[in-house]
């Protein structure tokens, strides 16, 4: 019996799919954070499942040539990122063996060829998107992201994943609140009290990194214009590359960071970026991929998979702010993109605009409730590109494309384990892996996307 509390010697023998070590002691399996395959560490019991428990190093023993010092100060506390103390080729190493295991143990895929992995030349400073909440502890100021698990906000001076100027506004933001003598939110007091919860909630800040040009969304209890004035005032001296700032009112006791008012303070209220040649308008709830550079790749690396012909016709099925589709749209006869935020199909058609696209039209709407209306009305899908949420894709949905025998599915997972669950459909229902492929949108962190091509 592994009690908590308790000390033991392991070998760490793999990963789970967090990156967390995996060791035994007897028949027990302990997962333990931050810990390379291969290193034998002294640890301490600190939970106990029935048949799992987890451990925390007292002391490494035995320590691996890939283990590499964080460049974090604060990695250990921060629950960002959870792979800074693996060399970069083991995070990879890490996150094709996630894909392999996903494909092979959910999935019942034997035979598949992975692709060479699309890493990042310099993995750090690549996040397009910042969202932070402040708070107060004692009498300072602070900013940064909850500690892992909890709502305590662990004060960060520098975030390597994200862009520099974010940080810097970010900084700037706490010293002027506090000169201004303004309260931070206290989420606490608003739920115990209902009232003097503060002002100052959370900074959303986006940078499109082929364009230079940033927004910020300032995230207040209510709409302080006096306070905004000076605010507005103050980071636009400041930061040369705003072009955009907006307030967003969000009064509720919530985990949601953004509030239903919105006003634009400055600028037209969007940013544009570009990808592949294409221009992207981008506004305060459009999703777009935190990572441009890995975008740029993993665009056309699923472009490539489908062997796009003049005469297809694609479904982007999840298509957001239109990027696939609209990145595709030339290698084919027509583009069928469904979103169901009507946020991003407003910026989608206005991608379509500005990029002079004549052969996409986007539709707004979930695609399991949409896709039987937009074939029963006559379009032939002959390829199918399916980026869809972590939840992954409706079974109905998978069903439907194999009744209509589209031939072609490029799928874009940002989940191994829903990609695994919708593979073993599609395989049931007669499609084959092609191709594997994984682009590392996240390092850093346990997360990866993996593209798999699909044929009937
Ligand atoms: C992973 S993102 C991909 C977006 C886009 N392909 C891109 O690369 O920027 C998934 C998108 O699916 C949308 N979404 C989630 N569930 C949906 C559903 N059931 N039907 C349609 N869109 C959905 C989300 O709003 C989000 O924009």
């Amino acid at each position: 019996m592994v009690e908590v509390g308790s000390k033991h010697i392991v070998k760490v023998e793999g990963y789970n799919h967090e990156g967390k070590g995996i060791s035994h002691i007897n028949d027990f399996v302990v997962f333990i954070p931050e810990v390379i395959v291969g290193e034998i560490v002294e640890i301490e019991i600190t939970k106990v499942n029935k048949n799992y428990g987890y451990g925390e190093v007292l002391e490494i023993l035995s320590v691996s040539d890939l283990r590499v010092i964080p460049v974090c100060e604060i990695y250990k506390k921060c629950g960002g990122c959870d792979l800074q103390h693996m060399d970069y080729k083991e995070q990879i190493n890490f996150k094709e063996n996630k894909i392999k295991d996903a494909l092979i143990r959910i999935g019942g895929v034997k035979d598949f060829k992975i692709d060479k992995f699309y890493r990042m030349s310099i993995p750090y400073e690549y996040r397009n998107k910042v969202q932070v909440p402040f708070g107060c502890d004692e009498e300072f100021v602070v900013s940064g992201f909850y500690e892992s698990k909890t709502h305590k906000i662990i004060d960060m001076n520098y975030c390597h994943i994200q862009f520099k100027e974010g940080n810097e506004i970010i900084n700037k933001t706490k010293e002027y609140i506090k000169k201004a003598n303004v309260l931070p939110y206290d989420e606490v007091i608003h739920y115990k009290e209902g009232k003097d919860y503060g002002l100052f909630r959370h900074l959303l800040i986006r940078k499109g990194y082929n364009t230079n040009e940033i927004m910020i969304v300032v995230v207040l209890t209510f709409d302080d214009g006096k306070f905004l004035d000076g605010y507005v005032k103050f980071l636009l001296e400041n930061f040369k590359n705003i072009k955009t700032i907006i307030l967003n009112v969000n009064n509720k006791v919530t985990n949601v960071i953004l509030g239903d008012y919105e006003r634009v303070l400055y600028g037209d209220g969007y940013i544009r970026d570009k990808i592949n040649d294409f221009v992207f308008r981008i506004q305060s709830r459009s999703f777009f991929q935190v990572n441009t550079k890995q975008a740029e790749k993993l665009y056309s690396a699923a472009i490539d998979m489908g062997e796009l012909k003049y005469g297809d016709t694609l479904l982007d099925a999840y298509c957001g702010i239109g990027t696939i589709g609209i990145c595709a749209s030339r290698r084919v006869k027509s583009v069928y993109g469904i979103e169901e935020v009507s946020q991003s199909i407003v910026d989608a058609n206005n991608n379509k605009t500005i990029n002079n696209i004549k052969n996409i039209e986007f539709i707004h709407g979930k695609v399991e409730d949409t896709i039987d209306d937009l074939i029963d009305s006559g379009v032939n899908i002959t390829v199918a590109i399916l980026d869809p949420p972590r939840k992954g894709v409706k079974e109905s949905v998978l069903k439907k494309l194999r009744e209509i025998r589209c031939k072609k599915i490029v799928y874009v997972s940002c989940d191994v384990a829903t990609l695994g669950r919708d593979t073993k459909i599609l395989t049931s229902l007669g499609y084959k892996v092609l191709k594997v492929r994984g682009v590392d949108m996240f390092c850093q962190t346990h997360h990866v996307e993996t593209i798999v091509y699909f044929k009937l």
